[in-house]
């Protein structure tokens, strides 16, 4: 290279270093004015957020009232009446687009003009709704295309709610209208506290196989992977001639026909959960530029595990909080066994979702929660009596902020026909369950004041971080390895056993901090799909004092939901310092046995065959088949913290609490020794037991005489307060 063309060359090279440092610097000072600006927006909302219903109550409660579905002339009566019996609070309009704009481009909003000053009239805050959970019919046949297809081919049609996509960019146009002329007159109203968007947002059916989706799938894709060959190797594409030459030969995979591609359909499900997030951020966005900063946004979401877009974390940043939904007798939830469980309902899934709604934005509501008997579970049990209002004194001790009752008025048409109301079905007279929700919200009001609460150090000490990564659950289920394999019900065994020994649990994600201080506990049952760097932050997080808690399955795969290239789960045997030689499975009528401290457990669904490394503890051995003697479960130190590694899943759960106990034992942490199904809350100075367990059962080491509610006793169905 000649001296000029050098002198050239570094001239250019100086200047292009320049351009870019100063690209990079812009783009930094870009970056960081639109952090501030989001994270001001959003301090100013979450700032608003901290008191979301104004009340002189610690829980207020409120209604679901339909005015489109009542004669004009009783909408004063029953708003009146609501604010009489206690109540505080009011929903709206989550259904009511027809009503609102029943032919395009007309709308009317006299009757709920007059239903908000009504409300206001009684002293009632509003929660009002976006309706984009039922789009009127001049809507879906002008815009046929932003209707679900199903896999079936099968394009569902207007007469059922949750039939459009709300990704699509036809229907957002309407949407983005129909929310700001509901802002416009709503957005800066007094009555109004918040705004709920859609309605339990999920896709009716499942999942969309429309035109429209087909192609967002395909850009999905294409932004994820940039180039067909990546995607082809994180598919796994040469297995059995997958491959493609480009992203437009990809169609949604369908689950219907048998070994679909795995790693498409959790792709898939990954792209759905996204949109459907990105579907809320729409509504959220659009809420967020119209209405008072007064006012929070939320939305209601169903967590249950037959929703598998749902997915709350990826709504983090959008909502001021995420609010939560429970039908506790839905007969689709996991309930104890006792012979009243019936009638008693599943508190561990209430507890789960609010502790899950709850982790979201650091608080929560339940937005929907059962007046009484429903109608649409598997069989409609009436609750024992007593049981609305001990789910309502669960709500308080998981620490919702307020309680909705869904709804005010039994309908008389429809298809929630045979559905309780606070009123039955004649509008004035009260329902055993409404009866119950007055006594509650009496005592709820009446709790004596408590200066400064401090949590107590023990609730502190156990305070416990459950791992949660919805890719996982998308994984897990779909490639269960057996028959039998059913995440959730691994995650509830635990989450079950953290709540009979008393732990606040906090849902967390791998980009969260892992705060010893926060978290003294972290279990991350089956924690499969993982990196690298997540290893080492987990081994960061045990060495600096951190318990925690790694089941079957963890580290198996990486985040493609490959095999590592080692032996199995071999990234993971340094942290849990052992190495799993290999796993076993049973038909469904064998089980075989596990031995703790000369006790025997049976398992049937999974277990490992694991290789303790010098200097880690075997808490469990097999006792049974070819491998009796050797090592189920292991405790490794590294630095000042623990790791227990569970390899089984038994068959009733009573291992793991064994282990568990153990677990939180040997560092001195004073846990509480409930029985399955039985509830002790702290919140705010006061403790709050709850007893869904078909027994009447003694609080263990409670020594107050401050008992507001109830006694040590608690029958099933029974509810004890003290402070
Ligand atoms: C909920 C839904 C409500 C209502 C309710 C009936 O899941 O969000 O709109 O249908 O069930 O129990």
């Amino acid at each position: 290279m000649a001296c000029s063309d050098l002198s050239q060359a570094i001239v250019f090279y100086v200047s292009s270093v320049i351009v870019i440092q100063f690209n990079i610097m812009c783009k930094k000072i870009i970056r960081f004015i639109a952090f501030a600006s989001i994270s001001l927006l959003l301090s100013r909302h979450f700032a608003s957020a901290q008191n979301l219903i104004p009340s002189k109550s610690q829980m207020p409660v409120g209604a679901y009232y339909y005015p489109e579905h009542w004669n004009e002339n009783q909408w004063e009566r029953d708003l009146k009446r609501m604010a009489e019996l206690g109540f505080e609070f009011t929903h709206f309009a989550e259904f009511a687009w027809a009503k609102l704009e029943p032919s395009e481009g007309k709308f009317d909003f006299a009757w709920l003009d007059k239903n908000v000053e009504l409300a206001h009239k009684y002293g009632l805050k509003v929660i009002m709704c976006t309706p984009s959970a039922t789009p009127p019919v001049w809507l879906t046949q002008k815009h046929p295309e932003i209707l679900i297809k199903q896999e079936s081919g099968f394009y569902v049609k207007h007469g059922m709610r949750l039939n459009c996509n709300i990704s699509h960019p036809a229907y957002q146009r309407y949407i983005k209208r129909i929310v700001e002329k509901m802002t416009a007159r709503y957005g800066h109203h007094p009555a109004v506290v918040g705004w709920q968007i859609d309605n339990e947002p999920h896709f009716e059916g499942l999942y969309d196989y429309s035109d429209f989706a087909q192609k967002e799938f395909r850009k999905w894709l294409q932004a994820k992977y940039k180039t067909i060959d990546k995607l082809n190797e994180a598919w796994g594409a040469s297995f059995w001639s997958f491959s493609y030459n480009n992203f437009n030969q990809i169609f949604i995979p369908n689950k219907n026909e048998k070994a679909a591609n795995q790693h498409a359909v959790v792709d898939f499900k990954r792209y759905n959960a996204d949109a459907l997030a990105a579907g809320i951020r729409f509504q959220a966005g659009i809420l967020r530029a119209n209405i008072s900063e007064k006012q929070w946004i939320t939305t209601n979401f169903a967590y249950y595990k037959f929703l598998p877009s749902v997915d709350l974390f990826r709504s983090r940043g959008d909502l001021d909080f995420a609010s939560h939904t429970m039908y506790l007798l839905s007969t689709y939830l996991n309930t104890d066994k006792g012979e009243m469980a019936y009638r008693l309902g599943s508190g561990m899934e209430l507890s789960f979702s609010t502790e899950m709604a709850k982790s979201i934005e650091g608080q929560t509501g339940i937005m929907e929660l059962q007046p009484g008997q429903i109608n649409w579970g598997q069989w409609n049990a009436q609750p024992l009596p007593g049981a609305v209002r001990m789910w309502i004194w669960h709500t308080f001790g998981l620490g919702d902020k307020f309680v909705c009752t869904y709804r005010f008025r039994q309908p008389l048409f429809g298809s929630e026909q045979f559905h309780k109301g606070i009123m039955e079905t004649d509008g004035v007279t009260v329902s055993p369950g409404g009866k119950e929700y007055v006594q509650a919200i009496n005592e709820i009001k009446n709790l004596p004041n408590i200066e400064n609460p401090r949590e107590p150090d023990d609730v502190k000490s156990r305070r416990t971080a459950f791992l949660w990564k919805q890719d996982n659950l998308f994984d897990l289920e779909e490639v269960k390895v057996n028959n039998s394999w059913d995440t959730y019900q691994h995650y509830y065994v635990y989450y079950q056993k953290l709540k009979s020994m008393g732990c606040p649990v906090t849902f967390i994600q791998e980009n969260d901090v892992f705060d010893v201080a926060k978290y003294p506990y972290m279990v991350a049952p089956a924690y499969e799909m993982v990196d690298l760097a997540l290893i080492a932050k987990l081994k960061k997080y045990v060495s600096e004092g951190g318990n925690l808690v790694l089941t079957v399955r963890s580290g198996m795969k990486d985040n493609n939901g490959h095999l590592w290239e080692t032996l199995l789960q071999q990234p993971v045997w340094d942290l849990i310092g052992a190495k799993v030689d290999f796993f076993d499975q049973l038909p469904p009528s064998k089980t075989s046995s596990i031995k703790i401290d000369n006790h025997n457990y049976k398992w049937n669904v999974w277990a490992d065959i694991l290789q303790p490394k010098p200097g880690t503890e075997v808490l469990a051995v097999h006792d049974d088949n070819f491998y009796t003697g050797r090592a189920a479960a292991t405790l490794c130190k590294h630095g000042n913290g623990n790791v227990m590694y569970v390899g089984f899943h038994s068959t009733d759960g009573e291992a793991e609490e064994v282990l568990l106990r153990k677990f939180y034992q040997q560092n001195n942490t004073k846990i509480l020794d409930l029985p399955d199904y039985v509830f002790v809350e702290w919140r705010d100075g006061y403790w709050v037991a709850v007893n869904y367990s078909s027994q009447t059962v003694v609080l263990p080491t409670i020594n107050s005489s401050n008992f507001y509610i109830g006694t040590s006793a608690l029958n099933p169905g029974g509810v004890s307060v003290w402070y």
